[in-house]
């Protein structure tokens, strides 16, 4: 049964690991799948292998950390109709011994998968989803 025909889901971190495989199931239940993240080349052949099975899939390569690419984004889908359901899943989780000095890996940890989570997605963002209802993996 296609529970979620006719809605939308978009879901950021969707080049691999639980943000592929979600996209996979949300497609199989008949959702439009928005595939993002920023390699590329690795959602185009996840949107190809989607709608080798019927489904439709829409490519927004993006950079979360980019605060104007994932508005202008957020943006453009809602004047598509909006999303129905977001899976705000793209995360990073480097090994930074603290000993190691990492800062860098540490701020970029920290912005992925905490400032981006709480201050992009919100009701306010053009972002957020029709209904006001969603899901976060990270
Ligand atoms: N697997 C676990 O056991 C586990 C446990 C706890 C939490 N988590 C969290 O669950 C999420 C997914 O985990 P996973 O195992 O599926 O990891 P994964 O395979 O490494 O996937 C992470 C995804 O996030 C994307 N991403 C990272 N930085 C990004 C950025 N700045 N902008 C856009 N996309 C970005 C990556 O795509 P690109 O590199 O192409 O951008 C990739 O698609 C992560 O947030 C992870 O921290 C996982």
């Amino acid at each position: 049964m296609n529970t979620l025909q006719d809605r939308r889901a978009w879901i950021t971190g969707a080049s691999s690991g639980i943000g592929s495989a979600t996209a996979r199931v949300l497609s199989a239940a008949g959702a439009e799948v928005v595939l993002s993240a920023r390699r590329a080349d690795k959602i185009e052949a996840l949107a190809r292998e989607i709608r080798s099975r019927g489904g439709v899939a829409l490519v927004r390569p993006l950079d979360v950390t980019d605060k104007a690419a994932s508005e202008r984004i957020g943006r453009e889908l809602a004047g598509a109709g909006g999303i129905h359901v977001l899976v705000n899943n793209a995360g990073v989780m480097p090994l930074s011994p603290v000993l190691e000095d990492r800062v860098e890996e540490w701020e970029q940890t920290i912005d992925v998968n905490i400032r981006v989570c709480c201050t992009r997605y919100g009701p306010s963002s053009p972002t957020w989803p029709v209904g006001g209802t969603g899901t976060s993996s990270t």
